[in-house]
């Protein structure tokens, strides 16, 4: 079995809010192996992105905090980590990929001056045909053009294609995808796609994927986690979870996907809205849109049961063996 090159473990985080504190990741468990690619897959809302870019503290500690947990990257624990530390994991080790790339990219630097400060912060020569060999990878046909060009002139796919040659260059140990396609039209969302998969390969870069896309998740990952009111109420190998869903609320995703693949005229879609972290409470988040709700599913928020090499949150499966 490969290393775990990432742990987390009961990881909690809140926003300030007027009225206090206010929790919206409420105890993640999540591991990473060398070369490995999961998947977090759940509906907008459900705290993805919070729980990610904590985990490398890419929020302002002025408007969140990370309440409990840790976060191990080779043995070391984030959480701990000084701002200068995780200043040199930041980007170098652990690369982050956003949906909008231009939230990342410098509006007012040339293409090739952003590629040139990433050698430099690795202490690495200036090397032109090595910039243009960067991105002639991610499939930019005039290197010699682009490099000149600034974000704004290149469009969202491109600049997502630059977002990839920068990790090319730098070559990070883990690479975070935030929805990378979201922004991207749907005709060039598989080229990205395939770039991720072939960094993956090539350099062996572990990638965490963030998706709403059960599709965009079944075509890259291996290990499957979902996410509903800042929990993951499921994770397993994602062809088990596809194949045989526990948690009502992974069958409902996977209805949604499959009615959309199968180009139904009536397209499925759930019923009801996210909950949001007001409305979060000591029971399960998932209670007032599911139809296996039982009473027995407010009086706490579900453990985790293990079943096989599969973990869910849900009380349906009770009596089985559990965790946490
Ligand atoms: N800066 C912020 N201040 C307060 N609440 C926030 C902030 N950013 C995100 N949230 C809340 O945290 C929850 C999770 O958000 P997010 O992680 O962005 O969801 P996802 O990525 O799954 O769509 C949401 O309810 C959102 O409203
Ligand atoms: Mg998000």
């Amino acid at each position: 079995m490969r290393e775990k090159i990432l742990d987390v473990q009961d990881f909690k985080v809140s926003f300030y809010q007027d009225q206090g504190k206010l929790q919206v990741v409420r105890g993640i468990d999540l591991f990473l192996r060398k070369g490995e690619m999961i998947g977090i897959v759940g509906e907008s809302g459900s705290g993805k992105s919070v729980t990610v870019s904590s985990l490398i503290k890419l929020q302002d500690e002025s408007i969140s905090s990370i309440d409990q947990g840790s976060v191990l990257f080779e043995g070391e624990n984030l959480v701990n980590l000084s701002e200068k530390k995780l200043a040199s994991i930041r980007g170098k080790r652990i690369a982050y990929i956003f949906q909008n790339p231009s939230q990342a990219l410098n509006p007012y630097k040339r293409i090739g001056k952003q590629l040139e400060s990433v050698l430099k912060a690795h202490r690495q020569p200036y090397s032109y045909p090595l910039i243009c060999e960067a991105l002639k990878e991610v499939g930019i046909d005039s290197p010699d053009t682009v490099y000149n060009m600034y974000p704004f002139q290149l469009s969202g796919g491109q600049n997502q294609r630059i977002m990839i040659a920068l990790c090319i260059l730098s070559k990070p140990d883990i690479l975070i995808a935030d929805e990378p396609t979201s922004s991207i039209d749907a005709s060039l969302r598989k080229r990205i796609l395939d770039l991720l998969i072939k960094v993956n390969k090539k350099y062996q870069m572990s990638i965490i994927l963030i998706t709403h896309d059960f599709d965009v998740a079944k075509y890259l990952c291996e290990r499957i986690h979902i996410m509903y009111g800042g929990l993951i109420v499921e994770e397993g190998i994602l062809k088990e979870v596809f194949h045989k869903p526990l948690h009502p609320y992974t069958n409902e995703l996977i209805k949604c996907a499959r009615s959309l693949d199968l180009g139904d005229e009536n397209i499925y879609s759930l019923e009801g809205s996210p909950i949001i972290p007001n409305e979060f409470r000591d029971e399960c988040p998932f209670y007032l849109r599911c139809d296996k709700r039982m009473e027995k599913c407010l009086t706490k928020i579900p453990p985790i049961y293990t079943i096989e090499s599969r973990k869910v949150r849900c009380m349906l499966y009770e009596g089985t063996v559990s965790h946490g």
